[in-house]
């Protein structure tokens, strides 16, 4: 069970925590800021002014907790400064953060859109590095903290016809279980969701819904949620959430590599 953060032994009443949650407009994110609602203040962003604001007002009539929107498009480089600036302006901590913002791109490289490729980089490699560095010093001096990178079963081997994205996760993968190793004894855990298909706007966004990993069928996103958030809590280094997504992450392992790939690629590509 989670217990309430802000539920000391006595079951006295403690200031909330803070979590900031990215893509929190959408999918995984909005399922996340819900969950974490009745426990923690939230500072939710994503580029979706309006959609943030109506989540907002959303979880505040229903928890009567403190919802910070402050938007952001993390494929600008100074964007994570930007949020950290608003963030210590507006006097709140991040006790807790969930770097969830993502987005992938469907097809080959080589005919791919360049520009559409770098802002993924930005968004799924740096903005979440660069995020991870700006919260550590103040959980670090708290001696207390939680981080939640959300990588993908993509992230376990590579990925023809979304090769960057598979590639990004991956990154989000070796950095976020290195991390944690570092942070050992320091009372900040960082956890690394994997989720595998899962149903949101992500595979509309990425125009890979016609492809077999996705007509073979696609976890709830409140279902990947729940299990982020008892593993985050519990803190775990790595949660994939879904008996059938742990068994192929297991699998890819123990695989010829060339195998692996061709597998991927056949799941990649369109069902006939
Ligand atoms: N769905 C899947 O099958 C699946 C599987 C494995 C991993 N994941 C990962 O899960 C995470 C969440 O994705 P989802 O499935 O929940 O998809 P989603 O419904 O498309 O949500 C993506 C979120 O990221 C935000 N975002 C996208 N680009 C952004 C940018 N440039 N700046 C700031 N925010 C941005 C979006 O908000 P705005 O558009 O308002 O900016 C939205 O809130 C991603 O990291 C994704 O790679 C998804």
């Amino acid at each position: 069970m989670v217990l309430p953060a802000y539920v000391g032994a006595l079951g006295h009443q403690k200031k909330r925590e803070t979590t900031l949650i990215t893509g929190a407009s959408s999918g995984i994110g909005l399922d996340l800021a819900k969950l974490m609602a009745p426990d923690f203040d939230l500072i939710i962003t994503a580029r979706n002014q309006s959609e943030l604001e109506n989540v907002a007002r959303e979880l505040e009539a229903a928890h009567g907790n403190h919802v910070h929107v402050i938007p952001a498009d993390l494929s600008q480089s100074e964007a994570p400064e930007q949020l950290f600036a608003e963030i210590a302006r507006r006097g709140l901590p991040v006790d807790i953060l969930v770097n969830n913002a993502g987005f992938g791109s469907y097809g080959a490289f080589a005919e791919s859109d360049h520009q559409t490729e770098l802002d993924m980089i930005q968004v799924n490699i740096t903005a979440l590095t660069s995020l991870t560095r700006l919260a550590l010093p103040g959980m670090l001096e708290r001696k207390r903290g939680r981080i939640m990178n959300v990588a993908s079963t993509a992230g376990f081997q590579p990925g023809p016809l979304m090769a960057v994205y598979y590639a990004t996760k991956a990154y989000v993968i070796m950095f976020s279980e290195a991390i944690a190793n570092e942070l050992k004894s320091s009372g900040v855990t960082v956890t690394c969701l994997c989720p595998g298909a899962t149903a949101t706007k992500f595979a509309g966004r990425a125009k890979m819904e016609e492809s077999r990993l996705f007509k073979m069928g696609a976890m709830r996103s409140e279902d990947v949620a729940r299990t982020a958030y008892k593993g985050m809590m519990a803190g775990k280094t790595m949660v994939i959430p879904g008996v059938l997504n742990r068994a192929i992450a297991m699998s890819v392992r123990f695989s010829p590599r060339k195998l692996v790939t061709a597998i991927s690629r056949s799941l990649q590509e369109r069902a006939k």
